[in-house]
């Protein structure tokens, strides 16, 4: 067996986001030997661009909601491909999970008689949105890592992992390296968490900062895992366009959930021009912060800049498109109006919305109190990744488990905001729970040397290849393909010279070189992560052309309309025999009885 340092757990969880932190301190709590292996720094996780809140029927701000409305609200918001399981799962046991993360010290804003304070969001009948100002998921990572620390949990920080070590057709371990020094390290583990995150960085304009590079997938998908729904990836509206060097970073929805509106250059409210027939008629008055949204145009009393993300972005890039955005390209968000309706206005948003009051002052030299923002789409989320069982989170793989942005079934063809921050908390409880019940139940298994010293030669061959290219010319454009060829709205020949682009770039990125050493070498951290953004990538363009039809996140300039046919399956991908990737549709299950009757009396 090779000399590589080797570390013994029960249960590894890759990725210390809320999903794997949550999964952590569940397997923990089980009592079973945990690790988490972080390719960054502890606390630094996209979690924490999920700012505006976390989802849960709670009913503290309206006594109406219940989980069946936030299981109809999710089913809809995700166009009814959503795994309708999960969907009930994740809106019963969402406010359970609020209450243990404030049990274990999150501090949470509050109303006026002390309860969880909720706001609104969008896509969600009521205001439903735990938070903690703006801050919200950064409160949620503070409070998991506190709690998985004083847990006793293992913590393996900057740490990449390239493989997953199998026996006999089940998952023993995860192969890697330390990106500070370039040492080789193998994990052994009975069972393994991907909770990695998801995909932004193979775009060009992403809230994603550098972690985000479809590991989980590749990871999953190279092991045998089935790739669920890859189509679907979610472009939020509003991201900053201005200055260049922050372009793509978030601007909470959070903002319109705090009264904030988009205008046009000519000052128009846009977004009434476009209200889907669905969402007419619903109100979403916001009695707590003691203004009421009565625009009184249309039918429409909710505000239209809370539709759901895909539709608000689409709005946007047409308003763009048709020369009507801002200077920068994008169009304005103006929260500075409410000072028309509340006293103190510029107290309270900057008591609402910290972060965001410092980010456009620092970073833009904007006073969000006075002056709108600029802002635009910008690559978010993924709604694709790997199939899992809805209860357990265990993929096809046996003792692989994923959970969070890198599993999929939530969320079907759009997340609504704010999702995303209890499914980490309710399903990476779940893969914790079920992965340290696996770990006891399948010991045993051993580590192929073979596999292990295979991975370490494919991962050293960059530094002794001679006159390849840099992989950041690879990746620069990788991001321009993505972003000009499968990006908010796609048309079938673009979508194959995308693919028939990702060839030749996958070519390339086979050829790079690496110069230099293996510590502190940035260049070869990138030659790892781009064959696993261009795998990804593929599987997104291939499943964008087989589905003829737009739904959700997905659109299609040629296909404008949903289809009955595209209602019925859901996309997967598959490894075939020679490593080539293999698309089937699968149908779409029957939901019960008890579950479409929620959804007929919901509508
Ligand atoms: O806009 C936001 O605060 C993002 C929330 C989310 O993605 O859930």
């Amino acid at each position: 067996m090779s000399d590589y340092q080797t570390f013994e757990h029960d249960v590894l969880v890759i990725g210390a986001g809320g999903a794997g932190l949550s999964a952590a301190v569940k397997a923990s709590a089980a009592g079973v030997k945990v690790a988490v292996v972080s390719k960054s720094l502890l606390g630094k996780a996209h979690t924490v661009m999920a700012e505006g809140g976390m989802a849960a029927a709670m009913g503290n701000v309206d006594d109406r909601d219940n989980w069946k409305v936030h299981f109809a609200d999710t089913m809809r918001g995700g166009q009814y491909l959503n795994n309708w399981r999960m969907a009930q799962l994740h809106a019963q046991e969402a406010p359970d999970r609020v209450r243990e993360l404030e049990q274990w010290g999150a501090i949470f804003d509050r109303t006026k008689e002390g309860k969880i304070l909720q706001r609104n969001f969008g896509g969600h009948r009521y205001p439903r949105l735990a938070h903690v100002g703006d801050r919200t998921g950064l409160e949620m990572i503070r409070t998991l890592q506190d709690h998985g620390i004083h847990q006793g949990i293992d913590f393996h920080m900057e740490v990449t992992i390239l493989t997953l070590l199998m026996d006999a057709g089940r998952v023993v371990g995860a192969f890697g390296y330390d990106r500070e020094r370039g040492r080789f390290r193998i994990f052994r583990a009975n069972a393994i968490i991907l909770a990695t995150g998801g995909i932004g960085r193979a775009y060009k304009i992403t809230s994603n900062s550098w972690e985000y590079t479809a590991d989980g997938h590749a990871l999953a998908y190279r092991a045998g895992a089935e790739l669920l729904d890859m189509e679907f990836v979610q472009f939020h509206p509003t991201g900053m366009v201005w200055p260049p060097s922050v372009r793509g970073i978030l601007v909470t929805e959070g903002v319109r959930g705090e009264g904030g509106v988009l205008r046009n250059k000519d000052g128009k409210r846009f977004m009434f021009e476009d209200i889907p027939a669905n969402y007419k008629g619903q109100t979403a008055d916001n009695e707590e912060e003691g203004w009421r949204y009565t625009q009184g145009d249309k039918e429409a009393r909710r505000p239209p800049e809370l539709l759901t993300r895909d539709h608000v972005a689409r709005c946007i890039q047409r308003e763009v498109r048709e020369g009507r955005g801002s200077p920068h390209g994008g169009v304005f968000l103006d929260i500075a109006w409410i000072k028309e309706r509340i006293p103190n206005a510029p107290d309270h948003i900057k008591r609402k919305l910290p972060s965001m009051y410092h980010q456009f002052k620092q970073l833009g030299d904007i006073d969000i109190t006075k002056e709108a923002m600029e802002v635009g789409p910008t690559t978010h989320y993924m709604m694709g990744g790997v199939k899992v069982d809805a209860e357990s989170q265990m993929s096809k793989v046996p003792g692989l488990f994923a959970a969070g942005e890198c599993g999929a079934g939530l969320h079907g063809a759009n997340r609504l905001g704010g999702n995303s921050l209890s499914d980490l908390l309710v399903f990476g409880h779940r893969a914790g729970q079920f992965a340290a019940k696996w770990a006891k139940e399948h010991t045993g298994g051993s580590v192929n040397n073979a596999q292990v010293e295979e991975a370490a030669r494919e991962a050293l061959a960059p530094f002794d290849r001679e006159g390849g290219e840099s992989p950041y010319a690879v990746h620069h454009d990788l991001q321009d393909l993505m972003q000009n060829l499968v990006g908010i709205v796609r048309v079938q020949k673009e979508m194959e010279q995308a693919v028939e682009g990702l060839q030749k770039l996958r070519a390339r990125a086979e050829k790079v070189h690496v110069h230099g050493n293996r510590e502190y070498n940035n260049g070869w951290h990138m030659a790892m992560d781009l064959p696993n953004m261009i795998e990804a990538s593929e599987m997104i363009a291939r499943s964008a052309i087989e589905r003829k039809e737009s739904r959700g996140a997905h659109f299609r300039d040629d296909f404008p309309d949903k289809t009955a046919e595209g209602a019925s399956f859901n996309s997967i991908i598959k490894r075939g025999s020679n490593g080539e990737q293999v698309l089937e549709r699968v149908p779409v299950t029957e939901m019960t009885a008890e579950l479409k009757q929620i959804i007929e009396e919901m509508k």
